[in-house]
């Protein structure tokens, strides 16, 4: 009883203390409105600008993947531009261009001229076309100065990785940045360890199927005597010997297994198709490119229309 009776009081003096406080602010803030009203303009100002900083850093990760191909192969372009402007990779932007050496027939500089008029997606390298013979050196020495126009400007690097695919290799673009996200974003060189039993990174190399590295590795070749001096030989490998001998890539990331051969033939390279993907390689005939678009469900986003009644 004691103990209520004396709190009654206690109540309405805290409650009167709380209208006196509030009239009080109410009073201040009228008074100081003008500089009020700056701190909140100035809050949403300096909010607005760093939001928008970090979402450039969180979205904008900038990704070039070179599929090194050959101007005589339309329908396989065709085919690659289907597969991979359906994706929507989110949190990055990926260009997706294709790399030939020189173009060596008349006809050629018709047709894929007009591909370029309308996609814009092509590298014409100054090389002869080769298997072995530097045509991917060629690509990455070319590339700073075939994208040179941000140097050290506010979109500088052109792109945060530049990554090497082959044209039977099918790159899951979402995964692909998933898998970036946490990485360095320095000294990278990222893909599939060769050989194929290996899990260890520095083991050789990273396999041609696609294989990722950092721009700052990009200028280094560019700037490099070491690619000069070595040009010949399985392009993968040759590559892999730059970063060894140049001490670079030091930063390394084995995709493997989410990165693997088509399960069919089987080998030591390759493994049933599963959920996690980044890159299936080997996708010799169209039976094997339909069979894995068909697994990932890559045509499951199809809207509905009455355009095509019996498609799904
Ligand atoms: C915010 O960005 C605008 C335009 O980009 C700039 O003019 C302004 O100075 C920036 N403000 C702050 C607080 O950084
Ligand atoms: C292209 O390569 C040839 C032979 O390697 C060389 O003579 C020529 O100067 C190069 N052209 C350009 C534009 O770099
Ligand atoms: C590629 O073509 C250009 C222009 O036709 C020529 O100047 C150059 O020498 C060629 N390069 C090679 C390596 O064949
Ligand atoms: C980029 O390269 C082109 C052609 O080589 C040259 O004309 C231009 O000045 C270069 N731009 C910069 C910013 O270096
Ligand atoms: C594809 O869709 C089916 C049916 O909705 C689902 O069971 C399967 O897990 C999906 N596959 C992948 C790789 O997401």
């Amino acid at each position: 009883m004691v103990v209520v009776k004396s709190s009654k009081p206690n109540r309405k003096h805290f409650m009167l203390y709380c209208f006196i406080s509030i009239f009080f602010l109410c009073i201040l803030a009228s008074i100081n409105e003008l500089r009020f009203d700056n701190l909140v303009s100035f809050g949403r100002c300096s909010l607005s600008n760093s939001s928008s900083i970090s979402n450039k850093q969180q979205q904008e990760i900038r990704i070039l993947i070179g599929i090194l191909t050959l101007p005589d192969q339309y329908l396989r372009r065709h085919f690659l531009r289907l597969v991979y402007g359906t994706q929507n990779p989110e949190g990055a932007k990926i260009d997706v261009k294709f790399v030939f050496c020189n173009l060596t027939k008349e006809e050629q500089k018709t047709t894929i001229a007009l591909e370029i008029m309308r996609y814009n997606d092509i590298i014409i390298l100054n090389c002869t076309e080769n298997m072995n013979k530097g045509k991917t050196s060629t690509f990455f020495t070319t590339l700073p100065s075939i994208f040179n126009e941000t140097v050290k400007g506010p979109n500088y690097p052109p792109y945060h990785y530049v990554m090497k695919a082959d044209d039977d290799t099918y790159v899951r673009l979402n995964s692909l940045v998933k898998s970036l996200k946490p990485l360095p974003s320095e000294d990278l060189y990222y893909g599939f360890v060769i050989p194929c039993g290996s899990m260890d990174p520095f083991k050789h190399y990273m396999s041609g199927m696609g294989f990722l590295v950092s721009w700052d590795i990009v200028e280094w070749i560019h700037g490099s005597d070491i690619p000069k001096k070595h040009v010949e030989g399985p392009e993968d490998k040759v590559f892999g010997d730059w970063m060894r001998w140049g001490r670079r890539g030091l930063n390394r990331y084995n995709a493997k297994w989410a990165m693997y051969n088509y399960p069919d033939p089987p080998s030591v390279c390759s493994h049933d198709l599963v959920h996690d993907t980044i890159a299936v390689h080997l996708l010799k005939n169209q039976e094997k490119w339909v069979k894995t678009l068909n697994f990932f469900n890559h045509t499951a986003p199809l809207m509905q229309s009455n355009l095509y009644q019996h498609l799904s």
